[in-house]
Order: structure tokens, then C-alpha cells, then sequence
């Protein structure tokens, strides 16, 4: 009988745009790229998402150095973090570190054995909201980096409370929806309508709810800028099968904070969103230390 023939281990050519180094094992598990390696349509639009983000997180880390603290709110599956690890923490002592925040318990629990099975210690998962990690021991007292792609409703807000309580040095945001400004819009329509020509804008129940997005990202800018933050706003391309595409990036420049915060408070009197000034908080309106 002749001895069965051994089976050729599957040699296949890798897409060129998976980076030198870059685990495949990650890949294949993130479902990016199938068993045998290929990308598909789908999963070569995610990477080239995921990749433009991370070209703007880049620069923030190397600004920072050593010890870099990472926190993704509203992580998911960890797309984005996993990728930053593979890419800038793996295999680097001191690299630091990357926590993702998530309140879908199967998705920390699969993201947390992911990690261990790729050998990346300095990855942990939690099964928090954003408001609840703010006030959790299981992070440190300062982190350097925040983001939050996608993170639901007023979780980006939180995301916000989160990084200027931390004293977060770069924060990177792509908002999802937000309902509760255009709700508060709704509910004061009838009473603001006759104030001004302005009230136009969002007279309409779609321009409501569009304009209460839009001046939800404004308020968010100027409470950043009321902080002392550097704030940039750009389109987050690539991202096209996604209406919600604003890349939000405040870096801390312990800039002059009275005429954002003053701008803010004038905002919300103008569209009636006074009761909003909690939520959209600056030093002073509060007590908060300064980062
Ligand atoms: C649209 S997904 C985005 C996931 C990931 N950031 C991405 O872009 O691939 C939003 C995620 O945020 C989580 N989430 C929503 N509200 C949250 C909150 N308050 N705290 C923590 N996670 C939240 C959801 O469970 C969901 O996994």
C-alpha cells in the first residue's frame, strides 16, 4: 500500500494591505480576513476604516511616549483597540496599555479571551457604561488617551465627563446619534418658536432632530475648548456607509477657557437648551480641577 500523501501546508499570499508584523491570528479572529487568509469586499472597507482612524490616534500615542494609557469606550468587539495594540503596544516593553470599556457582557468576555489567547497582557476588558468607569478602581486616576467610535446616544458625552476628569492629554471621538438635545428641543418648541427668526432651523420635527445632532457636536467642541483643549473637527472619510462620520479630536493646550465657556452658555440660552448646562458643564459652572 502506498503511504498516504502528506498534505501541503496552505501557502497563500497575504493582501498588501496587512502591515509587516501584523497578526494574522487577530485578523482572522476579528473576521477581517476568512480562514484562508483573503479580504473581502466588506472586511477591506472595515480595515481601511479602522486604518484611517488609526492614522490620526498614531501621532497621539508617539506624542505621549512610554506608558501609554489607552481608553476605547463603547468598544464593541474591539476592533480599534486590538488593531492599535497589534500595531504600536505588541511586543514593546512599556508600551502601555488598553482598556476597553463595554457594557454587552459577551463582548468583554470573548474580547478578554481573545487577548489572552494572543498573548496581550496589556489589554483589559470591562463590563462597565462610560459613567460607571469614571468612578471604577479598576483604572487609573489619569489616562492619556480616550476614545469613543461610535459609543451610543449620550455615551459620547460621558466619554467626554470620563476624559476631562482623567485629565485625558488627547481625546479622539467619532459621535454616534445623540436624542436627548433634540428631545429637549421638542419639548421647548412651542415656547421658543415665537422668540426668534432663528427657531426656523429646527421647526421641522427632521430638522429637529439633524440640528439637535449638530449643535450636540458644537457644544461638545466648546465644552472641550472651555477645558483648555485644542479642539479639531474633520470628516472621518472612508467611512461611508455611515451618516455619522465626524472625527472629533481635542488635544489638552492649557488654552485660555473663558470666551468657549462663555460662547457655550450663550448657545444654549439662544436655542433654549439652558436645562442642558450639567450635561455640557465647564470650569465654570463647576468646581472641577483643571487637567
Ligand atoms: C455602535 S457600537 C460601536 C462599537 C465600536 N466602537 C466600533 O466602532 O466598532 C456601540 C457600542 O457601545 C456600547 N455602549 C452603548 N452605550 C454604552 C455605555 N453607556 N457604556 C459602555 N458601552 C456602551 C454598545 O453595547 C456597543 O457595543
Amino acid at each position: 500500500m502506498k503511504p498516504a500523501k502528506k498534505e501541503a501546508p496552505t501557502i497563500y499570499q497575504l493582501a498588501p494591505e496587512i502591515k509587516p508584523g501584523q497578526s494574522i491570528e487577530l485578523l482572522k479572529e476579528l473576521h477581517i480576513l476568512t480562514r484562508d487568509g483573503k479580504l473581502n469586499q466588506d472586511s477591506r472597507r472595515k480595515l481601511k476604516q479602522v486604518y484611517h482612524l488609526v492614522q490620526f490616534i498614531e501621532p497621539l500615542l508617539k506624542d505621549v511616549g512610554e506608558n501609554v494609557t489607552v481608553v476605547d469606550h463603547g468598544a464593541g468587539k474591539s476592533y480599534l483597540g486590538f488593531i492599535l495594540y497589534d500595531l504600536f503596544f505588541k511586543g514593546r516593553e512599556n508600551a502601555g496599555h488598553i482598556y476597553g470599556i463595554e457594557t454587552r457582557e459577551e463582548l468583554v468576555q470573548k474580547s478578554t479571551e481573545l487577548a489572552a489567547r494572543l498573548g496581550f497582557p496589556g489589554m483589559s476588558f470591562l463590563n462597565l457604561s462610560v459613567a460607571e468607569s469614571t468612578e471604577s478602581d479598576k483604572l487609573p486616576a489619569t489616562i492619556d488617551v480616550v476614545t469613543a467610535l461610535h459609543a451610543c446616544n449620550t455615551a459620547t458625552d460621558d466619554a467626554i465627563d470620563f476624559a476631562l476628569k482623567k485629565h485625558a492629554k488627547h481625546i479622539v471621538l467619532v459621535p454616534c446619534c445623540q436624542a436627548e438635545v433634540a428631545s429637549v428641543l421638542r419639548k421647548n418648541k412651542g415656547r421658543d418658536l415665537g422668540r426668534s427668526a432663528l427657531t426656523e432651523i429646527w421647526r421641522h420635527p427632521i430638522h429637529t432632530r439633524e440640528f439637535g445632532s449638530q449643535i450636540t457636536n458644537v457644544l461638545r467642541c466648546l465644552q472641550l475648548e472651555a477645558h483648555g483643549y485644542q479642539v479639531t473637527v474633520t470628516e472621518l472619510v472612508g467611512w461611508e456607509h455611515s451618516m455619522k462620520n465626524e472625527l472629533i479630536v481635542a488635544t489638552y493646550k492649557n488654552l485660555p477657557r473663558r470666551r468657549p465657556a462663555e460662547r457655550l452658555q450663550q448657545v444654549l440660552a439662544e436655542v433654549g437648551l439652558e436645562e442642558l448646562s450639567s450635561r455640557f458643564y465647564t470650569e465654570s459652572t463647576t468646581s472641577e480641577p483643571t487637567p
